[in-house]
């Protein structure tokens, strides 16, 4: 199921089940599954109990979820979501169950439903953290869990929440998040966490999207339609020479060659020293990573390079999101 396929009851019955009660309690989540979810007072707050992780983490973790347990249903491979959740949990004082190649070792294999293993995890643990091959796949979970369910990433072109989360901490950390102009680099039609930091940007004033990309590999109507109705700026380009001077944040992501018209042109959506020399000298390089040629290993020791830094800003954003969902 796209993002567009939503119906309108069924997004409305989302809503109300990933907030349970907006009225009583705005502060309260129940399930993670997209980014529009989040108002501003929730990234808020997240930000704040985010910063306090930073600072339990430094001191070895605490003890305060030590009876709580989560559980890891990952239907696709993940190096960063699963072991930061992992450890978010540990360091929580919680404990973890965890499939990592659900996909080959579940019962999956002998044909059982996502609503079936969500239904028995559910009772086995106290929330779940799922990616799921399918569009849509997290909400299905959400649907029917007993439990909350933080979406982990699902499918080729839905949405990846937490990491969009994790990215607009990053930046948060280093600046206002207002007048932001952000260039979006790579296979982005496809990108769930490009199409997640961008429902997250557009909360935001006056901001500027740069989506740059292979023509066939543009982003998709359904969030061009979303930045039209919230009043956000943004262009397509092809180049990145026409905005890398301007950007104040290049996100950086992957390009599967096989994707592209024509593989020669790889090297154009790339970043390498020569790029670095173009960039405004306070601006941030994200990528969620894994990454492949887009982005050279000379870009690491870079002062603006802020990707590892991602990574590590997960680990904190996540045992916040732990914090917020497990929270009576
Ligand atoms: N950024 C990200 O989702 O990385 P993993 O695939 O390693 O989890």
């Amino acid at each position: 199921m796209t993002e567009a396929t939503f119906l309108p009851a069924e997004r409305a019955k989302l809503q109300s089940n990933t907030n349970p009660s907006p009225r009583s309690d705005p502060m309260k989540l129940r399930h993670v599954i997209e980014s529009q979810q989040f108002t501003l007072p929730l990234l808020m707050e997240l930000f704040t109990r985010s910063r306090g992780m930073e600072r339990i983490v430094a001191r070895g973790g605490s003890l305060d979820y030590q009876n709580r347990i989560m559980a890891a249903l990952f239907y696709q491979p993940s190096t960063r979501t699963r072991l930061s959740f992992e450890a978010a949990m540990q360091r929580l004082g919680g404990r973890v169950l965890s499939t990592e190649h659900a996909r080959a070792f579940s019962s999956e294999v002998e044909g059982e439903q996502v609503e079936d293993s969500i239904r028995i995890i559910g009772s086995y643990s106290d929330v779940i953290v799922i990616r799921h091959n399918e569009t849509g796949g997290a909400h299905r979970a959400a649907r029917v869990s007993p439990v909350p369910v933080i979406n982990a990433g699902d499918g080729d072109g839905g949405q990846h929440p937490t990491q969009a989360l994790l990215d607009l901490y990053t930046i948060y950390r280093e600046r206002s998040l207002d007048g932001l102009s952000v260039a979006f680099i790579g296979e982005l039609d496809k990108g769930r966490t490009v199409r997640s930091l961008a429902y997250l940007l557009a909360k935001f004033e006056r901001i500027k999207i740069f989506f740059v990309s292979p023509p066939e590999l543009q982003m998709k109507p359904d969030i061009l339609e979303y930045l039209d109705e919230h009043g956000v700026r943004y262009e397509l380009e092809s180049d990145i020479d026409r905005v890398i001077r301007e950007v104040d944040v290049v996100y950086q992501t992957r390009i599967r060659p096989e994707r592209m018209k024509d593989t020669q042109n790889l090297k154009r959506y790339a970043i390498d020293s020569a790029v670095l020399q173009r960039m405004k000298p306070d601006a941030m390089i994200l990528h969620p990573l894994p990454r492949t040629v887009e982005l050279d290993k000379t870009v690491d020791t870079d002062p603006r390079a802020l990707y590892f830094r991602q990574a590590v800003n997960g680990l904190y954003v996540r045992m916040a999101l732990l914090t917020m969902v497990l929270e009576k």
